[in-house]
């Protein structure tokens, strides 16, 4: 966990870093956040992250309150007090404290968390051997791109799959299709039986995932063909490979969905292909080849 934690402007012991009780996010869930991973102590891929950190603020309306150079330079100094050499950068900005009303008052100044924890690179065991996943509904809110604080629908997939003795729960939108739509906390992938890889397109329903993002362009600057488009669960059940991508586990391949083996049940070669371009793209960004 973080030793040192950025609060609003100040380094704080992590057990003395607190937010005021009315605090809007957690009345409200009023507030956006990111993940960055770390290698050797710097950020992978900071700009995207902070291109959607202003996105989705701006689509609540909020300010980021400080520049993206400024707010660059706390989350390296949260990396250097906690002398984080890999793992991941959490920053949270809630719109901020005030007396609890749905209104948004005028004069609220947000607020900015950051903290900095270890964690293995690469995904760790799951992305070597394969994980299981579950399918379950997707029952969040109607703007899921944008990356709020609100996640409860994700926390209760995703310990439904805790609970399952799986790795992740990919969510489903509800209907007769049978859409999946992204992961509790990562984007979705498969590989069809006639080599297609697809992923679903972005838009409202979905996280524009950074991973997903660089993704796409390492694969087709790499001459393997990517597809946006939907796919179903029968989809997933019967494709050939899946895998799911986040800042968090990079890229992790799918062997199991709801008990239904996916191929021959291993780490397929497309999929471990994708994870080396991404794992190569990390450490050479991040200054270490
Ligand atoms: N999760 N979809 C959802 C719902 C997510 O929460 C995440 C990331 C992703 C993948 O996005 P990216 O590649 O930008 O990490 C997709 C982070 C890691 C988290 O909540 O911890």
């Amino acid at each position: 966990m973080s030793q040192i934690t950025y609060v609003n402007g100040k380094y704080l012991p992590h057990n003395k870093a607190f937010l005021h009780v009315e605090d809007r996010s957690t009345q409200f869930s009023d507030g956006v956040y990111e993940v960055i991973a770390v290698i050797s102590g710097n950020l992978v891929d900071p700009q995207m992250h902070y291109r959607r950190l202003i996105r989705s603020l701006t689509e609540l309306e909020m300010n980021l309150p400080m520049s993206v150079n400024v707010l660059h330079l706390n989350i390296k100094e949260v990396i250097r007090r906690n002398q984080l050499n890999s793992g991941l950068c959490y920053l949270q900005i809630s719109r901020g404290s005030a007396p609890r009303n749905h209104v948004i008052p005028n004069l609220i100044k947000e607020t900015v968390v950051i903290t900095a924890r270890h964690s293995e690179p690469n995904g760790g065991k799951g992305a070597k051997q394969g994980v299981s996943i579950i399918t379950t509904e997707d029952i969040r809110w109607k703007r899921p791109d944008i990356k709020s604080v609100s996640l409860l629908p994700n926390v209760l997939a995703k310990n439904q799959a805790a609970q399952r003795g799986a790795f992740e729960a990919w969510l489903v939108e509800s209907g007769e299709e049978e859409i999946i739509i992204e992961g509790s906390s990562s984007n979705t992938w498969i590989v069809s039986q006639s080599g297609q890889v697809i992923t679903h397109p972005e838009g409202v329903k979905m996280l524009s995932g950074v991973t997903r993002n660089r993704i796409i362009d390492l694969a087709r600057s790499n001459g393997i063909e990517v597809l946006e488009k939907p796919f179903t669960v029968t989809q997933a059940k019967t494709a050939s490979e899946a895998f799911m991508t986040s800042t968090s586990s990079f890229v992790v391949p799918v062997i199991d969905i709801d008990g239904h083996k996916i191929g021959n049940g291993k780490c397929g070669p497309v999929t471990i292909a994708i994870q080396k371009l991404y794992n190569d793209f990390a450490q050479r960004s991040c200054g270490e080849v």
